[in-house]
C-alpha cells in the first residue's frame, strides 16, 4: 500500500457508442459495474480513497459507488487534460505521486500498474506512461520517439500525420505524474489541436521540455488497456473476466468439463474438487463448496451450497441454501427462501419457495412446497402441493420430523402435521395431523363388477 500515492480516475463521458440511457462504466461485466474493478485496483494500490472526475450521470454514479470515492465534478467534457484538472479541488497541489486511470479500462492487472510506478521510483521521471504495441494502432494515441528511443511526445490520432499514424506504440491512457508537475501545467495546456480539446497527453512534451524526465513501460499484453466504448468491447472485456475467474478456480482445484461455455460472475466463489460440467450459469454472491458437481443446464443466482451437493442437469435456483450432501434436480426449482437441510433430495420437476428443509428431507417428484417448514426425515410424495395461498394471503405448512405424506396430497394451509404422523395417498389435508396418527380424506373406492363388458353390450 503507497502511502505516497493518490490515484484519479477518468469517469465524465457518457460513451455514446454504447447506445444506452446507461453511463457506460455503470454497465456489468461479470457480475459487476466496470468501473468496480477500476476502484479495486486503487483500493489495492493506495491507501486514500481515489478521486474520481464525473460528469454525465453524476448522481447515479456517486449513488453506485458510495464512499469508495472522493468526486471532483466536469461540468463540461472538454478533454481528458481539462478532467484531471478538476481533481484539483480535492487533492490541492500535491506533492504525492498520481496514478491516472479510466473507468471504463477494467483489465489492468495490478501487477503491471506496481510495474508502472517502480519504473517511475527508479528512473527519477516526472511523468511515467504505460504504453503498448498494437497491429492496428486504431484510434490510439501515438508514441514518438527520438532516435535514442526516448519517449518525446504523444500525437493523438487525430491529429497525426500519415507518418506517425504508422506507429504501432500507442498510449494506453495509464501514467504516473510527479503531483507537482501536474496541476501547474495542466493550467497552461491550449486547446489547439483537431479536437479542440485539452489533451492531457500534451504534458508529455510539456514536461520533457522543462528538462524533466518521461518515460514510458510497455505492457505485455494489450487486453489490459481494452476499454469499453462499444457493446462488442463490453462483450469482450466480459469474456476476459470470466476466463481470468476460470483459470483461478481451476489452479485452486476447479474442474471445468468444458470452461469456455460457463457462464461466471467475478463474485462467485467454488472449491476444490467440484466439477462444473457445460452451459452452467453462476451468478451473484452464489459460493460453492468441495466436492460438488454442477451438472449441464444449471442456473445459480446468489446461492450457497455446502461440500458434496449434486446439482443436477437444469436446475434453477436463486436465493438459496443447499447444505452439505443435498441433491437437487434434474429440473428442480428453487425459489427465494428455499433452505435445505443435510442430506435432503430434491427430485425432478419440485418447485420450492419460502421453504425450509430439515436434514433428510426429500420431495423426490413433481412437488410444490411453498411457505413451508419441513423436518428432519420428512419424505414427501410424488405430486405433492401445499396450497399456501387463498387469493389474499399466504399461508404457512408445517410437517414435523419424520413425516411420511403419501403421492398426490394437498396439504391446504395453514396447516401442521405432528412428529411420525402419516397421511394417506390422494388425501386433501384441510386439519391439523396429532402426532403419530394417520390421515386420511379419501371417498372410499366402489367397484362395480362385470361393468366392462355389460358397457360393451349396451345394456
Ligand atoms: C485518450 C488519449 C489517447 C489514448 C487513449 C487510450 C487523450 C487526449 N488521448 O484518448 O492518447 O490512446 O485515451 O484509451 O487523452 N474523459 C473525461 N472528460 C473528458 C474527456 C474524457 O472524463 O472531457 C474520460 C472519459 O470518460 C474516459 C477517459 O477520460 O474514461 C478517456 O477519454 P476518451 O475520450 O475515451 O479518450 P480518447 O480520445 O480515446
Ligand atoms: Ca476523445
Amino acid at each position: 500500500m503507497n502511502q505516497n500515492l493518490e490515484v484519479i480516475i477518468l469517469a465524465a463521458g457518457l460513451g455514446t457508442r454504447m447506445k444506452s440511457s446507461t453511463i457506460k462504466i455503470l454497465h456489468r461485466a461479470a457480475g459487476r459495474p466496470i468501473v468496480d474493478y477500476v476502484l479495486d485496483l486503487a483500493n489495492e494500490l493506495c491507501s486514500t480513497p481515489p478521486v474520481m472526475i464525473i460528469g454525465h450521470q453524476r448522481e447515479k454514479v456517486q449513488e453506485a459507488i458510495g464512499e469508495r470515492a472522493r468526486f471532483a465534478v466536469q461540468e463540461e467534457q472538454l478533454g481528458t487534460g481539462h478532467a484531471v484538472l478538476q481533481a484539483a479541488t480535492v487533492l490541492g497541489d500535491t506533492n504525492k505521486r498520481v496514478l491516472i486511470l479510466s473507468g471504463d479500462v477494467p483489465l489492468t492487472r495490478r501487477e503491471t500498474l506496481q510495474r508502472l510506478i517502480e519504473e517511475h521510483e527508479r528512473s527519477g521521471n516526472a511523468l511515467t506512461l504505460l504504453t503498448m504495441k498494437l497491429d492496428d494502432p486504431a484510434m490510439y494515441g501515438r508514441i514518438v520517439r527520438d532516435e535514442s528511443g526516448t519517449v518525446v511526445r504523444i500525437v493523438e490520432a487525430k491529429d497525426a500525420s500519415d507518418e506517425q499514424k504508422r506507429i504501432n506504440e500507442v498510449n494506453a491512457g495509464i501514467y504516473v505524474f510527479n503531483g507537482e508537475h501536474l496541476f501547474g501545467n495542466l493550467r497552461n495546456l491550449r486547446p489547439e489541436n483537431a479536437q479542440k480539446e485539452y489533451y492531457l497527453t500534451d504534458l508529455l512534451a510539456v514536461i520533457r521540455n522543462a528538462g524533466h524526465r518521461v518515460g514510458a513501460v510497455i505492457a505485455d499484453d494489450p487486453v489490459e488497456a481494452l476499454g469499453v466504448n462499444s457493446r462488442g468491447e463490453l462483450a469482450q472485456v466480459e469474456q476476459e473476466i470470466q476466463r481470468r475467474v476460470v483459470e483461478r478456480l481451476l489452479s485452486e482445484g476447479v474442474t471445468f468439463r468444458n470452461p469456455s461455455t460457463v457462464v461466471i460472475d467475478s463474485t462467485v466463489t467454488i472449491g476444490k474438487d467440484t466439477v462444473v460440467y457445460p452451459f452452467v450459469t453462476l451468478e451473484g454472491t452464489t459460493r460453492i463448496g468441495e466436492d460438488c458437481v454442477i451438472e449441464p443446464g444449471s442456473h445459480l443466482v446468489n446461492v450457497t451450497i455446502g461440500n458434496d451437493v449434486h446439482v443436477k442437469t437444469g436446475t434453477v435456483a436463486e436465493d438459496a441454501e443447499i447444505a452439505d450432501g443435498a441433491s437437487v434436480g434434474p429440473y428442480a426449482h428453487l425459489r427465494p427462501g428455499s433452505k435445505l437441510g443435510r442430506k435432503v433430495k430434491v427430485g425432478n420437476f419440485v418447485e420450492t419457495k419460502k421453504a425450509v428443509f430439515g436434514d433428510g428431507a426429500k420431495a423426490s417428484h413433481l412437488s410444490y412446497i411453498g411457505d413451508a417448514e419441513v423436518g428432519a426425515d420428512v419424505n414427501i410424495g410424488a405430486g405433492t402441493i401445499t396450497c399456501n395461498y387463498d387469493g389474499v394471503n399466504k399461508h404457512k405448512t408445517i410437517l414435523e420430523d419424520g413425516v411420511f405424506v403419501g403421492s398426490d396430497t394437498q396439504l391446504v394451509a395453514p396447516v401442521r402435521v405432528g412428529k411420525g404422523a402419516y397421511v394417506g395417498a390422494g388425501s386433501t389435508i384441510t386439519k391439523d395431523v396429532p402426532a403419530g396418527a394417520l390421515a386420511l380424506s379419501r371417498t372410499p373406492q366402489k367397484t362395480v363388477e362385470g361393468w366392462a363388458a355389460r358397457k360393451k353390450a349396451g345394456k
